[in-house]
């Protein structure tokens, strides 16, 4: 190797004053792959000890670190005549003003910011030192006044030491500037590519409620006709005396039945995911509405021999809300309960009462049925979710009707919840405002 080919550092001694392996690590191979020799010391103390041995050409040292920090080993370093030409980097996050004059206090020649950026650090480096002067021995600028953040400090540095740290410090500003410029500009881009993809995101889900909401319409209307012929060839079989047909017949008028009901949850979940479903509002006395509710539920407690309790004392009474959609909640918990119930009690309570001055109304559901583990309490309330892959065939239904259920009540200003143990029931606890207004309901109101 020829001498022009050395690497810039060959012959330079530094030594990194730096608690952290891992910081320390990564400077040393910055430094070494420059052909610098390094040591490195863990704290203030043991820095001190190996610069009297070894005298190095550089110092960069951490400020924070435990036993002697990195400003009272600088200032011992200064105060040293043997050791005050060898220069001290400092390595700050820059966070404090005061740094500064902590720095000028300690005599450093040098500030470099964290976290840095390689190339810096090498030019502040080979900029020290070839910028390196003997330091004057006698306090040139003893006695400088120094205004700063509010507060005045005497500086007993020479001038230029004050001067080489200053300046440091107004570089490492404005290379901190530049790489947050940089940052802005890279932010900015990637706002506009995100609010691009929101957009299109928004807009392909918006297409999906679209498209499903159009298509749940137009199935309606066939199967509407489906459903009501086969139940007009029942009734002219029967008047036909062809009672061989009846059964089959029915089989159509159930599946068509079963596939309408599903179609509107469908659409009302669509409708909902593209905000189209309205609230309408009307005042109603909830006692009434629970008869009406138990009513229709009744065919299906039956089914699976279930007793049904029901609390609603006259007390509670008026509520002003979208009747359908309350109504259409409670069904959808209660046929829950009925189904995943033999032989139990499925019980509806219903209470009011404020909450921070508000009045609200509290329906529960609660079944003896099967009951959740937590891990399916968790998937509940999301379209399409059901306890288990095999919850269809045993039990029927699609999952949707929780999914239907928390988004109207979330409408209504209210919410849904669940608590429920394995083998011993469920209860699901419905909250909404006893006056549902627009400034509670999240969505538009008809008019
Ligand atoms: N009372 C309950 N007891 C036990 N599990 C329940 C109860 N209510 C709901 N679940 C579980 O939550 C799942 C989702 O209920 P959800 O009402 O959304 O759908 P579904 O009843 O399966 O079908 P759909 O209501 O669309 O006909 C159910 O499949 C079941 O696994
Ligand atoms: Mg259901």
């Amino acid at each position: 190797m020829t001498a022009q080919e050395k690497p810039p550092g060959t012959g330079v001694d530094i030594l990194i004053v730096e608690d952290s392996a891992v910081q320390a690590l990564l400077l040393k191979r910055t430094l070494t792959q420059q052909g610098y020799t390094v040591t490195v010391a863990r704290d203030g103390a043991e820095g001190l000890a190996m610069i009297r041995e070894r005298k190095p050409t550089l110092v960069i040292s951490d400020i924070e670190m435990p036993h002697m920090d990195g400003y009272a080993m600088c200032r011992e370093i200064k105060r040293d005549e043997t050791l005050r030409d060898i220069p001290v980097i400092l390595l700050t996050s820059l966070t404090d003003p005061e740094d500064i004059v902590r720095g000028l206090h300690a005599g450093a020649d040098n500030y470099l910011t964290k976290p840095y950026d390689e190339e810096y650090l090498l030019t502040r480096v080979a900029y020290v030192l070839t910028n390196k002067k003997p330091r004057q021995s006698d306090n040139v600028g003893a006695g400088l006044e120094l205004h700063f953040a509010g507060k005045s400090h005497i500086i007993d540095s020479d001038r230029q030491q004050i001067l080489d740290l200053l300046i440091s410090t107004f570089e490492n500003a404005v290379q901190q500037n530049r790489a947050l410029l940089k940052t802005q500009l890279e932010l900015k881009a990637l706002n506009a590519a995100l609010q691009q993809a929101n957009a299109a995101a928004l807009a392909a889900s918006r297409a999906k409620s679209d498209f499903l909401a159009r298509m749940s319409h137009e199935l309606r209307t066939p199967l509407n006709a489906i459903i009501g012929y086969s139940e007009m060839l029942q009734e002219e079989a029967e008047d036909l005396g062809q009672a061989d047909f009846i059964p089959d017949l029915q089989k159509i008028y159930m599946a068509g039945k079963h596939l309408l009901a599903l179609i509107n949850d469908i659409l009302d979940l669509s409708k909902i995911e593209a905000g189209k479903m309205d609230l309408y509002l009307e005042t109603f006395d909830i006692a009434t509405m629970i008869r009406d509710v138990a009513a229709t539920i009744r065919p299906l407690v039956e089914k699976n021999a279930n007793t049904l309790q029901i609390l609603c004392p006259v007390e509670v009474g008026a509520m002003r809300a979208d009747l359908t959609k309350v109504r259409q909640s409670l069904f959808n918990l209660l046929s829950n309960a009925c189904k995943f119930t033999q032989q139990g009690t499925v019980g509806l309570t219903v209470t009011r009462g404020p909450v921070d001055g508000v009045a609200w109304a509290t329906f529960r559901v609660s079944d003896t049925g099967i009951g959740m583990t937590p891990a399916q309490m968790a998937r509940l309330f999301q379209a399409f979710s059901q306890a288990e892959a095999s919850t269809a065939s045993q039990y029927g239904g699609t999952g949707l009707g929780l999914a239907i259920t928390r988004r109207f009540c979330q409408m209504m200003g209210g919410d849904v919840s669940v608590e429920s143990e394995l083998g011993q029931g469920s209860t699901f606890t419905i909250r909404l405002p006893m006056e549902v207004t627009a400034a509670n309901a999240t969505t538009r109101l008809a008019v």
